[in-house]
């Protein structure tokens, strides 16, 4: 059952702050944007770069049985008839014959993939006008490939990265001689012509990925798909910081499913917009290393026995943890606004502050503190306005740190270190800043 909790003031709250500080912006805005595409600002990029490179330092480097590869976004089109996606990968749509705007039918109508077909009753939510029986809709993006623009060069960008993983799957085993179990793991852009794309960067037609094939024996499925579904909470808690009670199973129904999937698990969050799907799991068998496998591509060097490895894909969204991350860690207190960001993945961890502005010996000071800690960290500096305020500037983009160079500094060389979220100041030596720093971010 899923729970609707529509809090569309606090997500353009959250909309506004990412806008007036530099996180996402409207893409092509100058120009009048483009159907819901957003680019990623100063603050935006630090923030995703950060949890993607969490992501593969746990999934990838901290483990000895996964491997990272990073594919060409567009594939032979052949991979897309082998893998299903050009039958299968479609949304229902209809179109409203009065307006001629499209909706998914499975949006607009909850019963649909219940039913198998679509409530007549229903009119356009826009104008009233009656709705055509719905058609499917393929969600690849198109493009040509080359100077000659027809079907022979038609490509298409990735709807998934998974694919790459099993197209590759040969080329990987014979590099790395991995034995079962073992992962393969990838970041990288995915795009789909989605019908009705829209709240902010939950639903884009070009989006990221972090997705993992895991190779298994048969077997082992069951076992294996719940140590992931482990894995994926654990991720999410411990390193994203989300709480826990936002966080729900959701298992899809068999209507709701991919095609290559035998059961799969959806991740849920509590989106303030409704509770959507966050993280995917999947068990996909074997069915795509043998669609793209005349010969099984794996043999085990003990039996000698060759066979298909089955997999289990855990699938993560980068946009939608952004958006998680900011929705979960965003809090109004009396006279602030603060990030509550893990301060691992906050943009900047420190910012330095010469007390006053006018004092060159104060800004000289802090210039050379900002130099030292710069080496270590991503440090912002600020000397506009008064001390006050500026906590404030930090607090809203989530720094965990700021560190205020006084008169006191000159003469013991020691500053001011205030904690974002207990507002608590003590002083600290300057030759000790880094460390205690790093300490706090490895928490
Ligand atoms: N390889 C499996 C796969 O692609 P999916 O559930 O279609 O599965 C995986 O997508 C994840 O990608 C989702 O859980 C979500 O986090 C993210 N995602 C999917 N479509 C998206 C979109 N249009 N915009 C932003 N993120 C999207």
């Amino acid at each position: 059952m899923k729970k609707e909790k529509n809090n569309s003031e606090l997500m353009d709250k959250i909309v506004s702050l990412c806008k007036r500080r530099g996180f996402i912006f409207p893409g092509s805005e100058i120009y009048g944007g483009l159907a819901n595409s957003f680019d990623y600002g100063p603050l935006g990029v630090e923030l995703k770069n950060n949890i993607k490179n969490i992501w593969w330092n746990r999934f990838v480097h901290q483990r000895d049985d996964m491997v990272g590869i990073d594919a060409a976004l567009i594939m032979n089109p052949k991979v897309w008839e082998a893998s299903g996606h050009l039958k299968e990968f479609s949304d229902p749509l209809v179109e409203c014959e009065k307006c001629k705007r499209r909706f998914r039918a499975d949006h607009i109508d909850p019963d649909y993939e219940k039913n198998k077909s679509f409530n007549k009753k229903i009119k356009c939510p826009d104008c009233g006008g009656k709705l055509s029986e719905p058609r499917q809709f393929n969600l690849m993006l198109k493009t040509f490939l080359g100077t000659i623009e027809d079907s022979a060069s038609t490509v298409y960008f990735r709807p998934e990265t998974a694919q790459a993983m099993f197209v590759d799957f040969k080329n990987v085993l014979d590099t790395t001689r991995r034995k079962l179990p073992f992962g393969i793991a990838q970041i990288g852009k995915a795009f789909r012509n989605e019908v009705t794309p829209g709240n902010f960067i939950f639903r884009t037609r070009e989006f990221e990925q972090m997705e993992i094939e895991y190779f298994i024996k048969e077997e082992e499925w069951e076992k294996v798909f719940e140590y992931w579904q482990k894995e994926m909470w654990d991720w999410t808690i411990e390193d994203l910081g989300i709480k826990k009670e936002n966080l729900y199973d959701c298992e899809c129904e068999a209507a709701n499913r991919a095609h290559y999937s035998k059961k799969t698990i959806d991740i849920e969050y509590d989106f303030p917009f409704s509770r959507s799907e966050l993280y995917g799991l999947a068990y996909r068998t074997d069915f795509d290393l043998k669609n793209h496998f005349a010969e099984p591509p794996y043999e085990d060097a003990e039996s000698g026995e060759k066979l298909y490895p089955h997999v289990i894909e855990p699938t993560f969204g980068v946009d939608r943890s952004v958006l998680a991350v900011l929705c979960d860690s965003y809090v109004e207190e009396k006279e602030r606004i603060v990030l509550k960001l893990k301060p691992k993945l906050a943009p900047y961890k420190v910012a330095v502050f010469p007390l006053l502005k006018n004092k060159p010996e104060l800004v000289n000071k802090a210039t050379e503190v900002y130099h030292q800690l710069k080496k270590n960290f991503n440090v912002a500096f600020d000397d506009r306005g008064n001390i006050g305020k500026r906590y404030y500037s930090q607090d809203e983009i989530g720094t965990p740190f700021c560190v205020t160079i006084d008169f006191e500094t000159l003469e013991n060389d020691d500053v001011t270190v205030r904690d974002r979220d207990t507002m608590k100041q003590e002083r600290v030596k300057i030759s000790d800043l880094s460390k205690k720093i790093s300490e706090y971010l490895n928490e």
